[in-house]
């Protein structure tokens, strides 16, 4: 891992190959190895940077308040950090897609691509947000045990049930991450996330083209609600990807990989 001093942290972040930059955001409660299947891969034809977000994987916490807006200005003074300045593609999934939305409004010049993967356009309903709140104040409770408690609240819905069968690696790779997560952190970004900006009316204002890659089997970003914001984008194409659930590109990367990589051979010539 490289290291980088940006605004009050250091964030630690892969980088690897040459070409157009692609910058790949890792989802809630996670780090950069959720994209281990697509870095190399996709290292072959693009600069690609993985980093860990912000108190998360090996990233420090600084001090500023945790939200989707913190995470897009992190994200945007690592650019600067590296003196990247041509626009991006920005992957991000689940919370990587929510801080997405912040990273198009307060960076349109920093970006021209978009892949979001099993996220959301929309913020919580009263339900989910006091849902999170509730999962908030209980790792809190459980101090160094509480990344446990979210490790096996989340791990469940994170993976198809074909999948979980499939891989069981996988699985237990992801929940270990999870389980050494800063239990404050998570506890922390779930406030943010119950709190977060709802991005749908910003949808028909991104002109740039996106491409929306969703598991079959998602139970938390559903298939419908991906339809919906493919239908709101003006440039954008759904990908669903058959048998898999949230974490479609550790679930099936042959396909996400094949999926990324035509779209962004599709989107070279028009950028
Ligand atoms: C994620 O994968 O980032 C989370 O599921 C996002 C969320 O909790 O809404």
């Amino acid at each position: 891992m490289f290291r980088a001093k940006v605004n009050d942290i250091e964030i630690a972040y892969q980088i690897r190959g040459h070409g157009p930059p692609l910058l790949m955001v890792h989802g809630f409660p996670l780090d950069h190895s959720m994209w281990r299947f697509q870095f190399e891969v996709l290292a072959t034809r693009y600069q690609v940077i993985s980093p860990d977000l912000r108190g998360f994987g090996q990233s420090s916490r600084g001090r500023a308040p945790i939200s989707m807006k913190q995470f897009a200005h992190d994200l945007a003074g690592l650019l600067d950090t590296l003196t990247i300045t041509q626009p991006i593609t920005y992957c991000g999934l689940s919370m990587g897609g929510y801080i997405g939305w912040e990273f198009w409004k307060h960076y349109p010049s920093k970006i021209h691509r978009l892949i979001q993967c099993d996220t959301r356009s929309a913020g919580d309903s009263a339900p989910m947000a006091r849902g999170r709140r509730q999962m908030a104040a209980r790792i809190t409770e459980q101090g160094s045990q509480g990344s446990i408690l979210a490790a096996d609240t989340m791990i469940p819905r994170l993976f198809s049930p074909q999948s979980a069968q499939a891989t069981p690696e996988r699985v237990s790779q992801l929940r270990d991450v999870i389980a050494s997560s800063n239990p404050q952190m998570i506890a922390e970004t779930q406030l943010a996330l119950a709190s977060r900006n709802d991005a749908s009316t910003w949808l028909p204002k991104i002109q740039i083209p996106t491409l929306l890659i969703c598991g079959e089997l998602d139970q938390i970003s559903p298939v419908e609600q991906m339809q919906t914001m493919a239908e709101a984008l003006p440039d954008a194409a759904l990908e669903i990807i058959d048998g898999v659930g949230h974490m479609a590109p550790l679930e099936n990367p042959q396909k996400v990989n094949e999926v990324i990589r035509r779209f962004l051979w599709q989107t070279t010539t028009s950028c």
